[in-house]
């Protein structure tokens, strides 16, 4: 049931929202309250503070209640304001796409370092603009990654798959409304597999980086994952097959076919995956492996480099 209040002021509907989703055990409680408040008046959060005696309509505050409500059945907030930020940017996110991750932007970051490094092992600066650089994000889903990069290496070539035509409509929004559209050719195909002689029609795309944040979680243990996780994320983005790290097996021989000499494969892992995928980096094929953590301790980013 949604409940009206009596007393429509900033301070008493967050009140009211905070104790909903709290007695719903719903994660971050407070912060979703604010955010669906601030959806709902269409408000920043300078306002939020600056304002809490302000009494709001009875349409926000029925509007609001409504969002509340849907939370506290389960639903995702950034499904509720459409919205998520990653990397300093906010991207629009729906049901088709994974809400992106704060941990995804550990990827990033090694994958940054690692062309840097490059750089400074050519003798050259490691100050990056992505001059001579093709990239390519595999699964791109919201397009974050994709986004992100472009906007740190203005001059990349990039381009950015996903199996998903649903994710795709997504992340070329999100491009547009970032102003990169024209930088990322986003491509619909199996992971590297649209690049394929035979799929282009002309010889083998080669690349310096591939990054790839794959679905990681084993179909065994859906019922685990948190009900926002598992009733409203899209199934594609999050199961891979029965033990969880079955793309990193199809992708990583596909990346090494795809890579130039010394170019750099980055994959997010599962917080258990690093046993099963690290293994499948040989080292006829690859150097240089290093494992990053991420803020909880858990090996979160494996990198590599093809001979
Ligand atoms: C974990 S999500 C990552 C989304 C985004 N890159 C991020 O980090 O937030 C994995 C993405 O891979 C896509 N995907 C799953 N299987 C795929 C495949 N075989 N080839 C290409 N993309 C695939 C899914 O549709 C989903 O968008």
């Amino acid at each position: 049931m949604t409940s009206v209040a009596t007393d429509r002021s900033v301070r008493s509907l967050l009140k009211q929202g905070i104790g909903q989703l709290r007695e719903a055990n719903v994660p971050s409680f407070t912060l979703a309250a604010e955010l669906l408040l601030l959806h709902a008046a269409a408000r920043d959060r300078t306002w939020l503070y600056a304002h809490p005696e302000e009494i709001l309509s009875a349409e926000i505050t029925t509007q609001y209640f409504a969002l509340i409500q849907r939370r506290a059945d389960g639903e995702p907030t950034q499904h509720l304001t459409g919205k998520q930020e990653f990397w300093g940017l906010e991207f629009e996110v729906t049901p088709d796409v994974l809400i992106p991750r704060p941990e995804t932007e550990h990827l990033i970051e090694v994958a940054l370092d690692r062309l840097a490094l490059r750089e400074l092992r050519a003798g050259r600066s490691p100050r990056l603009t992505g001059n001579g650089i093709t990239l390519v994000d595999v699964g791109t889903g919201s397009g974050c990654i994709a986004i992100a990069l472009a906007k740190v290496l203005p001059e990349a070539s990039i381009y950015a798959t996903d199996i998903s035509t649903a994710a795709l409509i997504v992340a070329r929004r999100n491009a547009s409304r970032l102003g990169v559209s024209e930088r990322i050719q986003f491509l619909e195909s199996n992971l590297l597999e649209g690049f394929s002689p035979l799929a282009t029609n002309h010889s083998r795309l080669s690349f310096d980086l591939i990054v790839c944040n794959p679905p990681y979680v084993a179909q065994r243990n859906a019922e685990s994952l948190p009900r926002e996780v598992r009733d409203h994320e899209p199934p594609a983005a999050l199961f891979a097959g029965e033990e969880g790290h079955e793309l990193y097996g199809a992708l990583i021989p596909q990346a090494a076919q795809h890579l130039k000499p010394g170019g750099l494969l980055v994959l997010e892992l599962g917080y258990n995956s690093l046993p099963a995928v690290q293994p499948l980096l040989d080292s006829a094929h690859w150097t240089n492996v290093a494992v990053t953590n991420d803020l909880a301790g858990l090996p979160r980013i494996l990198a590599a480099e093809r001979h």
